[in-house]
């Protein structure tokens, strides 16, 4: 915390499978700190990949990319009292463990339901094509998601509402004086 009272910039770094409810937690989030008169940028891969990363597929090497320029990012505007809010699948943990690394106050978020469960819910119809064999290289069916192995927090999507799951964040955020 620096000492003219001014909360520190932060990142809320959401991994976890395509369908799991990382973008709906974000915006949750999003809004929750906004009402406090928080500073607070959304970086989403959904976003991002149409604009800064729209040149980038699905391959590791890409996915990495995708990842690192999203840091420069985050890195950015951590360091300059910035919440930022990132929701990126994000399956490598060594990558993940980067970001750490070179970002302000970085909580990693797992934002978790399993597999079933996002096949089950298939919100935008991409499982079907992923198992029909019709879309490549995509996480959980034919691409790898490493689990985080210690993440600073793990929500469960799957057994509490995208409201707790955002709340389980914000307390964390208050427990550490960033919020
Ligand atoms: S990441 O792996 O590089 O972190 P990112 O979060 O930016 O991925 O983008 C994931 C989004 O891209 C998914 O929510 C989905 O809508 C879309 N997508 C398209 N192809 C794939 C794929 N092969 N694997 C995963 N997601 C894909």
């Amino acid at each position: 915390m620096s000492n003219n009272n001014e909360i520190p910039g932060f990142v809320v770094w959401m991994t976890g499978l395509s369908g799991a409810g990382k973008t709906t937690i974000a915006l949750i989030l999003e809004e929750k700190l906004r009402e406090r008169g928080l500073k607070v940028e959304r970086l989403d891969g959904d976003v991002v990949r149409e604009s800064l990363t729209r040149d980038l597929g699905f391959s590791a090497e890409d996915r990495a990319k995708n990842i690192e320029r999203v840091t420069f990012v985050a890195k950015l505007l951590s360091r300059n009292g910035v919440g930022c809010l990132c929701a990126f699948i994000s399956p490598y943990q060594h990558v993940r463990d980067h970001v750490r690394a070179n970002t302000t106050n970085f909580l990693e978020v797992f934002i978790d339901a399993p597999l079933e469960v996002v096949i089950e819910r298939d919100v935008k119809g991409m499982y079907k094509k992923a198992i029909a064999g019709d879309i490549p290289n995509f996480t959980g069916i034919s691409d790898p998601f490493e689990a985080p192995e210690n993440p600073d927090i793990h929500v469960r999507t799957d057994q509490q509402s995208p409201e707790e799951s955002a709340q389980v964040i914000l307390d964390k955020l208050a427990s550490l004086g960033y919020v």
